[in-house]
């Protein structure tokens, strides 16, 4: 895993104090967007609950934010396992109490169809179907407990929409993602909790720019950069951005959509 950006260290768009007294947990924050969108609410005054599956790397994303004065708890958890996640869930609400949840955990292997075994299939829909499925409901259940309001953010993609070869998997996961989102966002409206998800294009997290920095990378990329009305990739900022506004109360009659944050790349063709 690349190393992760320093955090934010400030937030022109958002008051610093836009989320204080708040506590948000976030899957998948030791690296990339989730760490970006740590970083960002940390800065806005968010305390944070992390969870990810790679120690190594959660311990570097913790320390990176503690060591810029923010408030963290680590958890190291898998979100496939049941287990673990009603382990997280315990200690996420054992002191802090979160009101906010970002399921950001993913893998977005790219296998075509005549290639791809049973175990990748299933380990990505494990991951990134199943895993936002397990932590909701249990932070669900704990926030209806207490009686309290909540938001979930959950982190799809616009190959939930866009289809393109090597994919199927991931594309079906994000495309199942979408509608568990509109569902537990019927289901827990009569509970005070909104529940939303993010539709990213590409977006120039270090794994994907490393990427970029080979030849036959770098040829994809400028493809890629034609099919962006923008003519850039996304900023792990741009999505945190999204993410902060769908945790706010400035989002407070939005359950259920679906954001698209992608410079067009969804639209159409933009050129002949
Ligand atoms: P990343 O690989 O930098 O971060 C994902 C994090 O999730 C890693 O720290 C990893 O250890 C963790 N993780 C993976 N499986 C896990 C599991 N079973 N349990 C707990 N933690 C687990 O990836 P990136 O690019 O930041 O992606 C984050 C999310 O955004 C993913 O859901 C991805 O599908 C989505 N996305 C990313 C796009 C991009 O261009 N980077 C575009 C569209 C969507």
């Amino acid at each position: 895993m690349s190393p992760s950006p320093a955090p934010p260290a400030s937030s022109p768009s958002g008051a610093a104090s836009d989320f204080a007294g708040r506590t948000v947990l976030i899957t998948g924050g030791a690296s990339g967007i989730g760490y970006e969108t740590a970083g960002l609410l940390a800065a806005r005054g968010a305390a944070l609950v992390l969870a990810d599956m790679n120690e190594r790397a959660l311990r570097k994303a913790a320390a990176g934010l503690r060591n810029s004065g923010h408030a963290v708890t680590a958890v190291r958890a898998n979100v496939t396992e049941e287990s673990d996640v009603i382990r997280l869930m315990a200690a996420a609400f054992k002191d802090a109490a979160p009101d906010g949840l970002v399921n950001c955990a993913g893998i977005y292997p790219v296998t075509p169809l005549l290639e791809l075994s049973a175990e990748e299939w299933t380990r990505v829909i494990a991951t990134n179907l199943s895993g936002p499925f397990l932590v909701t409901r249990e932070f669900a259940r704990r926030l209806i407990d207490s009686r309290q309001p909540g938001q979930v953010v959950n982190i799809s993609s616009t190959a939930s929409r866009l289809a393109r070869p090597g994919i199927a998997h991931y594309g079906s996961s994000k495309a199942g993602l979408n509608q568990l989102t509109a569902i537990l966002a019927i289901e827990l409206a009569p509970h005070d909790i909104r529940v939303n998800a993010v539709l990213p294009g590409v977006i120039g997290t270090e794994a994907v720019l490393a990427a970029t920095r080979t030849p036959a990378g770098a040829a994809e990329n400028e493809a890629k950069l034609k099919k962006i009305p923008q003519g850039r990739l996304g900023a792990p900022r741009d999505i945190a951005e999204m993410v902060a506004f769908l945790l706010s109360p400035a989002s407070g009659y939005c359950t259920g959509g679906l954001f698209t944050v992608d410079g067009g790349f969804t639209l159409g063709i933009p050129a002949y």
